[in-house]
This record gives structure tokens, C-alpha cells and sequence, in this order.
């Protein structure tokens, strides 16, 4: 099991098609060489889009914001796991804290869509962390290891395969980043949550993004925390220029 190199693209709610297609263009042309894991996450109506323009570049991957906890049927408005692997997605992010928090999304739906995201050989990008009222009291730690209990749901071989995110909500869309000295003390605090929780092996071998707030300027710095390994990026994402310098920032 090697631990990889991961630069993803949160979209959320934007783009037009044409901006879609046109931002993966320039990426694809301008950073396309650099040896690490390359992923977007556009809105549902244009991952078909997307996932044409990869098909013949390496490390470039498609995935989804969210899936349905369910596998089909009467869900008017839904998406299910198994639409996205369809269309070409590899990946699908789970708990966005913008899921949590709007949504509602509980760690029971977590795992639901976790199951649905396996059954459909999607790879979970398990997002979390802790709001800034937990972080000035001191509970950030305690806020995460309740997150990180989603996945005692589910085998060390399966988990083993995940990707996981972590974004402190306080960093999210507000310019304002975790230090590297705070992010690496969170993710090696992950690390041997799951070293006690699976495996040391586990532990050291699984991805571990950062995101909040992560930009061109401060990528590097961030990338180069031992245990940090790469980022989930939103806003900077859609701007090609910025994603790809992030993306050459190990
Ligand atoms: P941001 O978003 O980079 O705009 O802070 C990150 C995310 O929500 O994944």
C-alpha cells in the first residue's frame, strides 16, 4: 500500500459548461506532467463533460461532490453511486462540511454512502474537522476522533483504500489557512487515531489531503508537512493558473 500524492478540485456550485471545459483543458495542458494524483469534482451536470476530456491523460480522475445514500429509485433530485461510476467517475467526496452543515448529513448517511460509493467502485474522499468554536476550546482533537469513528464501520481492507480530507470549517472559503505547524499536528494526531483504530500500517499508508483556504501561495508550505499529502482545494480550483501551481507545489 503507497501513500500518494493528491491535488483535487472542489467546484462546488460553479461553472457553466463551457467554463467547465475549458478550465480542465488548460490543467490538463499545463499539468499534466507532474507526477501526482489529479482530481475534479465538478457539479453532477458536468462530469460526463469532464471525465471526455480525460480519458487519454494520465492520473487525471473525475469524481463526484456527493452521491445518494440509496442505490435507486423514487429519490426525485437524487444521484446515485452507481450513476456517477457510469459517466466515468472514480472517486466520490463524502462529508463535505458543507454536506454536514446544510444537509444535515449524519455519520449514519456518512456511511450509507460510503457503502453505496464501495459497492459501485468509487474511492470515498472522507471529509472532516473541526468548527472554530471546538478549536478555541480546545476540543478539535475530540471533534475529529468522533468523525474518524464513520469509518470503524467498514474493513482495514477497505478503508485501507480511501481517501481521506481534512478541513478545518474555520478555513473553508475564509482565506484564512490552518499553519502548517496546525495542520501537521492534526494529521499526524489522524495518524495514530487510525494506527489504535485499524494498523501502523494503515496509518502510514493511507492519503491524507488538507483543505481550507489552501491557495497558490501557501501550497508548498503546506505539502511539505510530513504527513500532509497533498490538498482539496475549492476556490483556488477554478482558477487554472492557481490549480496548477498548486498542483507543482511538492
Ligand atoms: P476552499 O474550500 O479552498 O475554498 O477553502 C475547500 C473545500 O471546501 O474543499
Amino acid at each position: 500500500m503507497s501513500r500518494k500524492k493528491i491535488v483535487a478540485g472542489n467546484w462546488k456550485m460553479n461553472t457553466s459548461l463551457t467554463e467547465a471545459s475549458e478550465l480542465v483543458k488548460r490543467v490538463v495542458k499545463e499539468a499534466g506532467n507532474a507526477p501526482v494524483i489529479k482530481i475534479f469534482f465538478p457539479p453532477f451536470t458536468f462530469l460526463k463533460p469532464v471525465a471526455d476530456e480525460l480519458t487519454s491523460s494520465n492520473d487525471f480522475f473525475m469524481g463526484a461532490q456527493n452521491c445518494s445514500e440509496h442505490e435507486k429509485g423514487a429519490y426525485t433530485g437524487e444521484i446515485s453511486a452507481s450513476m456517477i461510476s457510469s459517466v466515468g467517475g472514480k472517486y466520490v467526496l463524502v462529508g463535505h462540511s458543507e454536506r454536514r452543515t446544510y444537509f444535515k448529513e449524519s455519520n449514519e448517511q456518512l456511511t450509507q454512502k460510503i457503502q453505496q460509493a464501495l459497492k459501485n467502485n468509487l474511492v470515498p474522499v472522507f471529509c472532516f474537522g473541526e468548527q472554530l468554536a471546538e478549536r478555541k476550546s480546545d476540543k478539535h482533537f475530540d471533534t475529529v476522533m468522533k468523525q474518524l469513528t464513520v469509518l470503524k464501520n467498514f474493513p482495514k481492507e477497505q478503508v485501507q483504500n480511501f481517501v481521506l480530507a481534512y478541513e478545518p470549517v474555520w478555513a473553508i472559503g475564509t482565506g484564512e489557512t490552518a499553519t502548517p505547524q496546525q495542520a501537521q499536528e492534526m494529521h499526524a494526531y489522524i495518524r495514530k487515531t487510525l494506527s489504535e483504530m485499524f494498523d501502523a500500517s494503515l496509518a502510514s499508508g493511507i492519503s491524507i489531503l488538507y483543505g481550507g483556504s489552501c491557495n497558490a501561495q501557501n501550497a508548498k508550505e503546506l505539502f511539505s508537512c510530513a504527513d500532509v499529502d497533498g490538498g482539496l482545494i475549492g476556490g483556488a480550483s477554478l482558477k487554472a493558473e492557481d490549480f496548477c501551481k498548486i498542483i507543482n507545489s511538492f
